[in-house]
């Protein structure tokens, strides 16, 4: 099934995500629902929090990247509860976006490698080492999990240039292909 996504301005996107356990009611199901809705809309990654979950669980497939980067294992995949442990190596740009805030596309720094520790689908336990743009992906919807968006990492002057589009966004001034859920949507009166 696939979910709506809650856009920029939603408070869902600012709070600290909680943890889950196996017995988390349609587990399951809700990870089918994510990758469905992630797919649906063309992203590579997709956090709960954007499906008005507040839980700390994240999927990703990068695949769409693999002729850029062929190096990388960029499939399907699922995080719950994870912990970055590490960030290493010499910070690079890269254009992000976010399904929660469409047509906006800035660069944000990152350093490059990453140590991650979570749980997967079948809640099996995983420590694992990712690099560059697997790194990236996990990192921008890890933020998500914390409250934070990629727009709070760009450069303070493109904030202040991208300020009314993001208002726009939460009013819901745009079109997307997909099915959104807008904070600050003036409901029309009949
Ligand atoms: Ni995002």
């Amino acid at each position: 099934m696939i979910l709506p996504i809650v856009a920029y301005g939603h408070p869902t996107l600012r709070k600290h995500a909680e943890e889950i356990d196996r017995n988390y009611p349609d587990l399951q199901q809700f990870i089918s629902d994510m990758f469905d809705t992630m797919y649906a809309s063309h992203g590579v990654g997709l956090a709960a929090p954007q499906v008005n979950r507040n839980i700390r669980l994240f999927v990703i497939d990068a695949s769409p990247y693999a002729e850029d980067f062929p190096q990388e294992a960029l499939g399907k995949k699922v995080f719950i509860n994870p912990r970055i442990v590490e960030e290493a190596g010499e910070e690079w740009a890269f254009n992000e976006g976010c399904l929660s805030i469409p047509e906006v596309r800035e660069d944000v720094v990152r350093k490059p490698n990453v140590k991650i520790e979570y749980y997967d689908e079948n809640f099996e336990f995983r420590s694992e080492v990712v690099t560059g743009i697997l790194a990236r992906v996990i990192q921008h919807e890890y933020d998500h999990l914390e409250g934070v968006l990629f727009v709070d990492r760009i450069n303070p002057l493109r904030k202040v240039m991208i300020k009314r589009r993001l208002g726009d966004i939460a009013k819901g001034i745009i079109k997307t292909d997909y099915r959104m859920i807008f904070p600050l949507l003036k409901k029309k009166v009949m």
